[in-house]
């Protein structure tokens, strides 16, 4: 029989926290989601104190392990900052954001700029245009890391047919995997395929926090984030979590995702990270036959739309059978035909990311190209 919540309580409320108070009256824990012998919870910890903890969190994770009817456990530490050391205010309207103080999260040691991959429309091609921009700015010679925070419906370990498990350095932190020169890190590493994904807020927030900061990503210029589709309140707390140096929206020319796409560029605004631009995907269609071209979603869509918004239109990316394919079978298409087509469009778009990174200011706080919140 699985443990309940109450029951794991119980076993927690034997452990001592770094201060010696019983765990469970120390205030770190967060709501313990229990379902099926499956159990995550967060400690949430103050920041100057994470060293104590971590030592605490092992030896949690090990005690629910060790329950009987426990078949996971996952139990993540996210650091807190103290009250009143929260993010600086905004920048006034009209100030030159190339001198815009450091957004709220601490940046990550030895990563220059983090970016996102987002929309607001499930489906779009987030994850393709994710890995291949990833191996784009890889060939204008960048370090690059990708981060999957799609918690919910992870891609990177089938678009790179990752089956292994990440080592661990030192017991505690983890090594992202290599491939195609890049750094990768992925929930989807870490728990089995038919886990049902059970996560909620807070747990969502502490793995993607654990996968930023607990991980040994090395000296990288850029990780791209493979962000959930959405723009609910999961994403907005994604947003804000992670230190952006600017988000990428993808987006197909319909109608419909076009209006997500502007709520994916209205929430980022609302964090105050700035939109570097909008990559139109499936945006034409190439007959693999006879070499026509089709405009089957009316092309054009998302570039009319990042002129309506004033942000940078990146690229178009059409339908085609090869991004299709490659992707399932985990070659993506800029890492195995770089000379075709497809890599040089990503390509482009990669090199107009990268300058809007290196602009005045550059680096993970301040990118050139910004809109007025
Ligand atoms: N330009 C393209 N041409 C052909 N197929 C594509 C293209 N872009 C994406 N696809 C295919 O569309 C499907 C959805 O793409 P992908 O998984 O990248 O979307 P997503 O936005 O990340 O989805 P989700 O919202 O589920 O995370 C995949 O099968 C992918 O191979
Ligand atoms: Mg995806």
């Amino acid at each position: 029989m699985a443990p309940t919540k109450d029951q794991i309580r119980e076993r927690l409320a034997a452990i001592a926290a770094p201060d010696g108070r019983k765990l469970t009256e120390s205030g770190v824990l967060s709501d313990i989601v229990a379902s099926d012998g499956k159990v995550f919870f967060s400690l949430s910890v103050d920041a100057a104190q994470v060293k104590a903890w971590e030592a605490v969190r092992k030896q949690v994770e090990d005690a629910v392990k060790a329950m009987p009817g426990v078949t996971t456990a996952m139990v993540a530490l996210t650091a807190e900052r103290a009250a009143g050391k929260g993010a600086p205010p905004p920048p006034a309207a009209g100030a030159p954001h190339a001198h815009r103080a450091p957004a709220g999260p601490a940046g990550v040691p030895g990563v220059k700029s983090i970016i996102a991959v987002a929309s607001g429309k499930g489906g779009v091609g987030k994850s393709t245009t994710s890995i291949n921009l990833a191996l784009a700015l890889r060939d204008l010679g960048l370090k690059v890391g990708v981060l999957d925070a799609d918690i919910y419906g992870p891609s990177m370990p089938k678009l790179l047919a990752i089956r292994e498990k990440p080592q661990t350095i030192g017991g505690t932190r983890l090594k992202p995997i290599s491939r195609y020169d890049l750094a990768v890190m992925s929930i989807g590493f870490l728990i089995e395929e038919e886990t049902p994904m059970i996560w909620r807020g807070p747990m969502v927030m502490s793995a993607l926090t654990q996968m930023l900061r607990e991980v040994e990503w090395g000296n990288l210029d850029v990780i791209v984030v493979d962000m959930p589709p959405g723009t609910g309140d999961a994403q907005l707390t994604m947003a804000q979590q992670v230190p952006l140096a600017g988000a990428v929206i993808v987006s197909t020319p319909q109608d419909l995702a076009l209006i997500d796409a502007r709520r994916g560029v209205a929430m980022f605004k609302r964090v105050n990270v700035p939109i570097l631009g909008v990559i139109e995907n499936m945006s034409y269609f190439i007959c693999p036959q006879c070499g026509a071209r089709s405009d089957i979603f009316g092309h054009g869509g998302a570039q009319h739309e990042a002129e309506r918004l004033k942000v940078p239109f990146l690229g178009a990316v059409p339908l085609d059978m090869t991004i299709r394919e490659t992707s399932d079978a985990g070659l993506p298409v800029v890492a195995t035909q770089p000379d075709g087509p497809h890599a040089r469009i990503y390509r482009d778009i990669a090199q107009k990311v990268r300058d809007a990174l290196a602009g005045p200011g550059a680096g993970r706080t301040a990118p050139r190209i910004v809109i007025e919140a």
